[in-house]
């Protein structure tokens, strides 16, 4: 056993010069690859929020393994959160940087209904920017985003500084 922290430190491999060279990829893969900390990290971002939200929403793409198996844990629906031109119908749009290049996110419009209480899920916060995004568009249809959970988060980008006044739950940091 062992906690999330001790498994992802165990497990999270760096990658030098990956995407782009200076960068420090952490690949979370092997977390989820193991059983035992696929279950501890899954449980261990639950915990927090248990019974304080009616969704929750995994960005596209990592974002959705925890969301998925979160969703089914925690026995609520899961909405997706996803890149510009994927979803089908009418849609909230999100342009956001990213820690290198830029994105947009998108949600349906009817993907909650106001009021909704969503629970932001994604693999890692580095800059913030991208859950910043996600939040932006769950607000634009009045639901409330109740908090946001991150397996790792790079504290020396400072993404808490784009999610001011949230509740942010990272398993480990870097
Ligand atoms: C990575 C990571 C987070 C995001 C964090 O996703 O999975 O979603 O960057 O960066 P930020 O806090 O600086 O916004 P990426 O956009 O590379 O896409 P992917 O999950 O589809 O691989
Ligand atoms: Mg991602």
């Amino acid at each position: 056993a062992g906690s999330a922290r001790d498994l992802v430190e165990k497990l999270c491999a760096p990658v030098p010069d990956f995407p782009l060279p200076g960068i420090i990829f952490r690949d979370l893969t092997p977390v989820f690859a193991d059983a035992a900390a696929f279950r501890t990290v899954i449980d261990a971002l639950i915990e927090p929020f248990q019974g304080t939200f009616d969704v929750v929403a995994g960005i596209e793409a990592r974002g959705f393994l925890l969301a998925a198996a979160v969703g089914y844990a925690a026995g609520t629906g899961v909405v997706t959160v996803r890149k510009a031109g994927k979803l089908p119908r009418a849609v909230h749009s999100e342009a956001y940087d990213l820690e290198y290049g830029q994105a947009t996110l998108e949600i349906h419009r009817d993907a909650v209904t106001p009021g909704t209480r969503v629970l932001l899920l994604d693999d890692v916060l580095a800059t913030g920017g991208t859950l910043a995004a996600a939040a932006r568009l769950f607000e634009r249809g009045d639901a409330e985003v109740v908090g946001c959970g991150v397996v790792l988060e790079l504290e020396a980008l400072a993404g808490r500084g784009l999610l001011p006044g949230r509740r942010v739950h990272a398993l480990s940091t870097l």
